[in-house]
């Protein structure tokens, strides 16, 4: 088992349960920096969901979450498992995220920012509503939903969000991931999350929403090739030494 699953045995998981993972390679710290744009550590608790291979965690623990303020509610037992042992101080849980409702994940305390990097798109619109139901439950008034898709459009499909009373407003998007994702963020009609209230004046509001989300303009190939074509040089490094030694 490996402590950071690398973008092999992701594939591999993928390659067994292709509907479930629902991604081919691990999000890239791109995605993951915009992702958890939004979130402050005033915000916590914070509730992941699908985290696999803990792309997301690494980024909500750099944003000053603490780990212990951390809920990772993972399906899948393997990546359950290694999420475990890489962050001792979170509550790992291995159970499907439509189950959060009936989990009191903190104790009564009630969850400021849910991030999720589940598959919605490949899932069936009645499982989409009863994961943000759940989710909405374990969060508190203003509290918001962040999601991203490999699509062109909101990852919750608008019946579902007008039944829930909740709107999707992109965030941003990157072309630094594979494939390139765009993010959203899910909140009730009523309420604007809190971390955004904070940006009341509009023109402060353009230039932290600019900082925060890298856009599709901002995202530029070099940075992309650099980051996913680093673990592929240290392969060969590595393969060129084993030669060397000899193995
Ligand atoms: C696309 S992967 C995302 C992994 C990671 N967040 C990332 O971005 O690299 C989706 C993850 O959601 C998990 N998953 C799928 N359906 C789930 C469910 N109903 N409840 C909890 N986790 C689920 C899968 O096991 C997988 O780890």
């Amino acid at each position: 088992m490996l402590s950071r699953m690398d973008s092999l045995s992701f594939f591999k998981h993928w390659l067994s349960d292709p509907l479930r993972i629902g991604a081919v390679a691990p999000s890239s710290r791109t995605l993951a920096a915009l992702i958890t744009a939004e979130i402050a550590p005033e915000i916590a608790p914070v509730i992941e969901l699908g985290p696999g291979s803990g792309a997301f965690t690494r980024a909500l623990l750099d944003r000053g979450i603490p780990e212990q303020r951390l809920a990772l509610i993972e399906l899948n037992p393997v990546f359950a498992f290694a999420l475990a042992e890489q962050f001792p101080l979170a509550g790992v849980l291995c159970v499907d995220a439509a189950a959060l409702r009936s989990i009191d994940v903190f104790s009564g305390e009630r969850a400021g920012a849910v991030v999720s990097g589940l598959p919605l798109l490949l899932m069936p619109p009645g499982k989409v509503s009863a994961i943000l139901e759940s989710a909405f439950a374990r969060l508190r008034p203003g509290g918001a939903f962040y999601q991203f898709t490999y699509g062109s459009r909101s990852p919750v499909p608008g019946p579902v969000l007008e039944r829930l009373g909740l709107t999707a407003t992109r965030i941003g998007a990157t072309l630094v991931n594979i494939p390139p994702a765009t993010v959203y963020r899910i909140a009730h009609r009523r309420a604007q999350p809190r971390a955004f209230q904070m940006k009341h004046d509009p023109d402060e509001s353009k230039r932290v929403e600019h900082a925060a989300a890298p856009s599709l303009m901002h995202a530029t190939w070099p940075a992309y090739i650099k980051e996913r074509f680093h673990g592929i040089g240290n392969f060969f490094k590595q393969q060129q030494r084993a030669i060397l030694r000899g193995e």
